[in-house]
C-alpha cells in the first residue's frame, strides 16, 4: 500500500505546488487564525477520490470533510495540506500527510514536504526513509545542546492548556526553539535528526498519524506528557530522539503558567 500512498501524496503535492503563490480563495474555519484555502479542498478531494477508487471499503478521516466509515479495519488519516497558514502567506513550509491505520495500529505513514520535494515514508517495523534513504533520530542526551520545535493551536486565545509557559521554559533550557508551522514536518525533522524534540498540544489525528510512525521507525519516542504511549488521537504530543525525552517531560510538567495571553 505504501506505493499507493506515495503516489497520491505526490499528486496532491503537485496540486499544492501549482497553487502556491497564485490567487486562491481563503475562508475562515473556527476563527480568523484558522484558515482553509481552495487548494486544501482540492488536494483533499483528489486524495479521497483516489482512495475510494483504489481501496473501496477503506474508511477515511480527512481534515476538511470529516470521517467516512469503511466496511473493514483500514482507515486513512489525511491532512491534505499541513501548514495552511504558511501556504496562504507565501512561506514555503507545508506538507501532505497521510497515514493508514489497521484497527488501532498505524501501519504506514507518508509526509511529503512539497517545496523541498522531500518524501518521508515509514511502514510498521521497517524503518523510516527520506527519498528512499534510511533516516535515524539524532544521538544526543543533552537538552542544553538540543534544538527543539513546537507549534501553537488555533484556539490559543481561549485554550487554558496553552503552550506559552512551556515555550518560555524550553527557550532557556536548550540551544534553540523553532516554530515551523507544519506539525507533520516537525515530526519528520525529529526523525531525520535535525531536531531532538517536538512538543505540541491540541493537535488532530491528521497532524499526528503519519509523523508519529515516521519518528518511531527512525528510532524515536512519541508519548503524552506523562510519558505514556499514545494513539494519533492524543491531545498531548512529545516526539523525541529518546535521549532528551525525560528532560523534556520534566520541563513540560514543571513549567509554571506565569505567562498570560
Ligand atoms: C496546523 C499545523 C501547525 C500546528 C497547528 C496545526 P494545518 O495544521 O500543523 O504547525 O501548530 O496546530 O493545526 O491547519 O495547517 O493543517
Ligand atoms: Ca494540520
Ligand atoms: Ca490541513
Amino acid at each position: 500500500m505504501i506505493n499507493n500512498v506515495i503516489e497520491i501524496a505526490k499528486r496532491a503535492g503537485e496540486i499544492i505546488r501549482e497553487g502556491y503563490g497564485k490567487n486562491f480563495e481563503i475562508e475562515y474555519k473556527t476563527n480568523e487564525l484558522n484558515l482553509v484555502t481552495e487548494i486544501d479542498k482540492k488536494s483533499e478531494y483528489t486524495i479521497k477520490q483516489y482512495i475510494k477508487k483504489n481501496f473501496p471499503g477503506h474508511g477515511i478521516l480527512a481534515e476538511e470533510s470529516g470521517s467516512e466509515k469503511g466496511s473493514g479495519e483500514f482507515n486513512w488519516i489525511v491532512d491534505p495540506l499541513d501548514g495552511t497558514t504558511n501556504f496562504a502567506h507565501g512561506l514555503p513550509i507545508f506538507s501532505v500527510s497521510i497515514g493508514i491505520m489497521k484497527g488501532n495500529e498505524t501501519i504506514c505513514g507518508v509526509v511529503y514536504d512539497v517545496m523541498r520535494d522531500a518524501l518521508y515514508t515509514a511502514e510498521l517495523s521497517s524503518g523510516a526513509f527520506l527519498n528512499g534513504n534510511k533516516i535515524n533520530v539524532k544521538k544526543n542526551n543533552n537538552l542544553a545542546t538540543s534544538v527543539l520545535v513546537t507549534g501553537f493551536p488555533y484556539d490559543i486565545k481561549e485554550n487554558p492548556d496553552n503552550a506559552i509557559e512551556k515555550f518560555a521554559s524550553f527557550l532557556t533550557s536548550c540551544r534553540a526553539v523553532r516554530r515551523l508551522g507544519s506539525a507533520a514536518i516537525d515530526f519528520c525533522y525529529v526523525a531525520q535528526g535535525v531536531f531532538e524534540g517536538f512538543w505540541e498540544v491540541s493537535l488532530n489525528p491528521w497532524d499526528v498519524c503519519a509523523g508519529k510512525l515516521i519518528v518511531e521507525e527512525a528510532g524515536g519516542l512519541v508519548t503524552d506528557f506523562n510519558g505514556n504511549q499514545i494513539s494519533p488521537f492524543s491531545k498531548q504530543i512529545l516526539a523525541t530522539n529518546g535521549g532528551v525525552h525525560n528532560s523534556m517531560l520534566e520541563i513540560i510538567n514543571n513549567s509554571k503558567a506565569s505567562y498570560s495571553i
